[in-house]
Parts: C-alpha cells; sequence; structure tokens
C-alpha cells in the first residue's frame, strides 16, 4: 500500500496543515529545516538508524546515523558561529558530494544562516556571478576548487572565510581556514537558531533568458510541501533504501536529496561520482535500493546499454522508480517495464517551486509521455499566453499556470523584486513552459516558453553563455541556443561571428568551447560552434536567438517581421 493511498481522495478537504500536523508544527513557533532533518528524528527514537551511506567511484565508503547527522550537523553550526558568521548571512556550499556537503547544509540551517548551494564543477565565472549577487560571506569548499575560489576572491570582498573541508596539503592562504569533520571537536548540544517560517534557508540560482542567473530564495516553511511531496510522491516509508541522482548544487538535490528523505527519517545512499551503468546497477544491488529518484537523460544513457546489463545484475529490491528535469519521454516508461518491471513516474517541478507540483503518484495510472495531475493543495492550470486567462479546450496548448501560495514556493529572487513580480500575471504565477491538458486532467509538456537551454535536466542560460563568449578576444557577436540531443535533449551551439583579423578554423573553435568550459561549466560548453558572417537581429538591433532554434530544430521560423522588437 502506497503513503497517498488514493489519488482523488486525498484532494477531498486537503490542507497542508495535515503535514504540519505530522511534523508537530504550531503556526508561529520556530521551524528550522536543520532540526527537523536530524534532532527530530533522533527524539522519534531513530538516533542509531542509518541516515546517509556515502560511496565514492572507487567504492570507499562512509556510514551516518541521524545522530551522527544531529551531532556533526550541531559542530558544523558551532563552528561557523566562532568563525563570526552571523544568522541571515550567506554561506555557500561548493563541492562534490562529499559527506560535509549534507551535513554542512543542516549546519548552516541550524545557526540560521542561508544555505547557497552551487555545483561544484562551476569555473570561475559561473562561481563569481553568483557569490558577488548574494554577497556571501563565507564558502565551503575542497582543496581541489579552491583554485577557483582564489582566481575570484579580489572581487569578492564581502567573502570572509573560505573554509577547506581536506585541508592537509599546502599550507593555506588569505582568509582560508581548514575544518576536518572527522577530527573536529563533536558539539553534542547546540541551540539552533530560533527560524521561523518565513525565515529564509536556501538560496538556489537559476538561469532565465535575459540577465545573468537569478537567486531564488526560499524559506524555512518550505518543509511542509518538501516532507509530504516526499513521503507521497516518492513514497519514502520507514524500511525504504532511497537513491536520489541529482547534486545538491540543483534543486533536487536539496529538496529531496536531503530534505524530503530526512524530514521522513529516510536512509539514503549518495554515489559521488557521474553516470556510470555498471557502477550504478552494482550501487542498487549492493544497498537493496527501493525508490529511485532519477533523471530522463540518465534514463536515456541506461537505455542505450539495453536490458541486457541491466539483467546481470540483481535488481529487484527496486520497488518504486521517478523521474524529474526534463520530459520523460513514452518509451523510456515503456523501457522501463521491461528492463526493471516497474514504471518511471515523472514529477515536474522547478527551482522556483521548491516542490514538485505536478506529478503521477503511486495509485494514479501513468499514461506514458504525460506528466501527471497537480498535487494535492496546488491548484494548476494552462492559460492562454497573451490573456492568461485557462484555457477550457482539453489539447490546446498554452503556459502551465500555478496559484501562489504552496509552501514551498520562492519568496522572491535575491536583490531582484521586480523580476519576480513579472512571473505573476492575473492571479497566477507563470511557469514559463508550454503544455496541455487532456479531458482526464492529465498534463502534456510541449516546451519552454523562453530561450534557456535545458541539458541533461540542467538549465544554463544563453545569456552567461554569450557574455562568456564575449570576452574571448576572437568573438565580435555571438548567439546561444539549444540544439537536439538524442540522450541530453538539449546541448548548446553557439553562433559565432569574429573580429576582423580572425579566421574560422577547427583550432579556434576548439579553443573558444574549452574557454566557456573553464569560465562557466562543462554543461554551458557549446558542443558545435558555427562561424557566421552576422546574427539575425531586430530593428533595434537584438539578436534573434528564436530563428537560429527553429533552424537547428527544423522548425519553421514564422514571420519574423512579428517578433517584439523589446
Ligand atoms: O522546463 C521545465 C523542466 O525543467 C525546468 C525547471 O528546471 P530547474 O529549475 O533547474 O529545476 C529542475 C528540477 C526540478 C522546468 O521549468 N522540467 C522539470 N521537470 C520536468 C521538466 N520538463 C518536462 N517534464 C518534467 N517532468
Amino acid at each position: 500500500m502506497s503513503n497517498i493511498g488514493s489519488y482523488t481522495d486525498r484532494l477531498k478537504d486537503f490542507d497542508w496543515s495535515l503535514a504540519e500536523k505530522e511534523l508537530g508544527y504550531r503556526a508561529g513557533e520556530p521551524i528550522n529545516i536543520g532540526w527537523y532533518c536530524s534532532d527530530r528524528i533522533c527524539q522519534m527514537g531513530l538516533a542509531d538508524k542509518k541516515a546517509l551511506i556515502w560511496e565514492d567511484f572507487h567504492g570507499a565508503s562512509k556510514t551516518y546515523t541521524f545522530d551522527d547527522l544531529r551531532v556533526l550537523s550541531n559542530t558544523i553550526a558551532a563552528s561557523l558561529q566562532e568563525l563570526g558568521l552571523k544568522p541571515g548571512e550567506r554561506i555557500c556550499l561548493f563541492m562534490d558530494r562529499v559527506p560535509e556537503l549534507y551535513i554542512g547544509f543542516l549546519g548552516i540551517l541550524k545557526m540560521g544562516g542561508i544555505a547557497q548551494p552551487l555545483f561544484s564543477a562551476f569555473g570561475e565565472d559561473s562561481l563569481l556571478t553568483r557569490l558577488d549577487n548574494a554577497k556571501t560571506a563565507a564558502i565551503f569548499t575542497q582543496r581541489k576548487h579552491v583554485a577557483k575560489v582564489r582566481k575570484i576572491l579580489a572581487q569578492l570582498p564581502e567573502m570572509r572565510h573560505i573554509i577547506v573541508v581536506d585541508p592537509d596539503g599546502p599550507p593555506l592562504r588569505e582568509r582560508e581556514v581548514g575544518f576536518r569533520l572527522d577530527q573536529a571537536k563533536r558539539v553534542e548540544q547546540f541551540t539552533v537558531h530560533p527560524t521561523t517560517a518565513e525565515t529564509p534557508s536556501v538560496l538556489h540560482y537559476t538561469s532565465g533568458t535575459t540577465g545573468q542567473p537569478k537567486g531564488a530564495q526560499h524559506v524555512h516553511y518550505s518543509l511542509i510541501s518538501q516532507y509530504l511531496t516526499a513521503k507521497w510522491v516518492l513514497d519514502l516509508q520507514p524500511n525504504d533504501l532511497y537513491w536520489c541522482n541529482a547534486d545538491p548544487g540543483w534543486v533536487t538535490g536539496t529538496s529531496y536529496g536531503i530534505i524530503g528523505p530526512w524530514s521522513n527519517g529516510i536512509t539514503q545512499v549518495v554515489l559521488d561520482s557521474g553516470f556510470n551503468t555498471e557502477r550504478w546497477y552494482s550501487l542498487i544491488q549492493k544497498h537493496r535500493v527501493t525508490v529511485w529518484y532519477s533523471a530522463p537523460t540518465a534514463i536515456r544513457l541506461l537505455m542505450r546499454e539495453g536490458t541486457v546489463v541491466a539483467r546481470r545484475f540483481d535488481l529487484s529490491s527496486l520497488r518504486h522508480l521517478c523521474s524529474v528535469g526534463e520530459p520523460l519521454n513514452a518509451e523510456a516508461v515503456l523501457w522501463s517495464r521491461e528492463a526493471y518491471g516497474l514504471q518511471f513516474h515523472d514529477s515536474y517541478w522547478q527551482t522556483e517551486t521548491g516542490s514538485i507540483v505536478i506529478t503521477n503518484v503511486p495509485e494514479m495510472p501513468i499514461k506514458p509521455g504525460s506528466m501527471g495531475k497537480p498535487f494535492p493543495g496546488i491548484e494548476a492550470t494552462i492559460v492562454d499566453p497573451k490573456t492568461f486567462e485557462p484555457i477550457d479546450q482539453p489539447a490546446r496548448v498554452g503556459l502551465i499556470a500555478l496559484r501562489p501560495g504552496w509552501p514551498a514556493m520562492f519568496r522572491t529572487y535575491w536583490n531582484n523584486r521586480a523580476t519576480y513580480e513579472s512571473k505573476f500575471k492575473n492571479g497566477w504565477y507563470i511557469s514559463g513552459d508550454r503544455a496541455s491538458l487532456d479531458s482526464d486532467g492529465y498534463f502534456w509538456f510541449v516546451g519552454r516558453d523562453d530561450d534557456v537551454i535545458n541539458t541533461g535536466g540542467h538549465l544554463v542560460g544563453p545569456f552567461e553563455i554569450e557574455s562568456a563568449l564575449l570576452e574571448h578576444p576572437a568573438v565580435a557577436e555571438s548567439a546561444a541556443v539549444g540544439k537536439p540531443d538524442h540522450v541530453n535533449m538539449e546541448v548548446v551551439k553557439a553562433f559565432v561571428a569574429l573580429k576582423p583579423g580572425f579566421e574560422p578554423n577547427g583550432d579556434l573553435e576548439l579553443e573558444i568551447m574549452n574557454f566557456i568550459r573553464k569560465k562557466l561549466s562543462p554543461l554551458a560548453m557549446p558542443q558545435e560552434i558555427e562561424f557566421v558572417k552576422s546574427l539575425p537581429k531586430t530593428r533595434s538591433g537584438k539578436i534573434m536567438r528564436r530563428v537560429l532554434r527553429a533552424q537547428e530544430w527544423g522548425e519553421p521560423i514564422g514571420d519574423i517581421s512579428t517578433l517584439e522588437d523589446d
């Protein structure tokens, strides 16, 4: 029996207070995600239960109980206080998937700080933009990433501490401090900062079409939705062994790679390594993983290897599979039935929504290719892109719109209220995604309504890439668009016009690709560069990415004279 039971029964009289009651939270009282994920689970008699089983690619392993989470997050919180860090300050986590990342996240929240996770593959420019925007006061990092921080430190006057979690080796430099979790004095008792529902908790940066990435600011009350969606969508039950593929540099890795499972007192396994079919299957086999939250790109990679590889492993422990981040194509659902005897349940949400909003819950019949229906308590519809009125006609494409007010919804974009407000129209939060509804109330994803590139489930902003391209001495102007890709759905393609004196050739193409990889990240690196004489522009000189994108996708360009000129 699944946790949610009947979806239709759950819709009746649904109220988020149900989750508040289960968590023992009363309005107006303190609520701290760090405490809920560790101390509370210990108080429920689960102190000795395993919380985290960590492994790296080669099989090195560490295990932490919920009591370890409690004590070690206290230890980190106390160390941050000793460094003089104050509640409300932004503290960045810039690490691979090491235990310090997960436990550090809880520690920051416990002392009242705002956790700012950033993907460890980010290069110096990606890092600088986000740390500068948030005026971040401290950053946790590893030796292998510290060079990137050192390079930009002069431009970050607010950054007071660089906390290196594996400090052995050459002497640390200015503003750097070593911190070894396994050698730090264990802090048994810590007074958790009395954060309340609307106290900021997590700042996740996400890319839009224009301008630099924006920090979606979440609050401690997000726990209410994250706890309940983890329980009802991921169907986490006491004896489960849960595995989430997402890196906490992105929202799935925090909402459902930390907060969801641990606030439910669930044991999870973390693999600190990228995709590798055999490594992944052997992890499932070894730990007897029961619930798996993955993503379409990974599923497509597994499909490529075929069911033969899957059959070489004992994957019989799996009982529930979910997916997020990109359209889950019908073939992937059908294939998972064949390979694992189970179907992937799609879930749709965004950095801004903080928690799953549209999904297939366990008891719901899956229509392969559809994202499912709104989670109870979420009012979702499809609106007309011009009037923002709900479209009543089944199958007509419009924008996914959500009625604001669920607990995990972002509260603003950091230091950018105007853009936040621009997301609301006619009483709806406009997601920026196009979809249609069928007569049974299922949502069918069509595509994004903007120029943001979704590569392997990660959003990359064209503006950030174009700005970085312009820093290359050979580049006069550029446009970055998504081009179709069998595995990653989209990859970045850049159109580049060169400055006089530079000739297009293969070496220059490689040089520019690497330039972007180092400055931004491997995700943002163009997989192809097309050298052009000039780029299509509006009368006012704005580059028309849409024309280039249509060309890549083999779609009609349409009437470009109607393209807005702003
Ligand atoms: O375009 C949608 C796509 O990913 C975007 C959100 O990306 P991000 O904020 O990075 O958060 C990712 C993880 C929640 C959405 O606007 N997306 C997410 N889930 C799906 C999806 N597209 C299709 N189907 C999904 N299930």
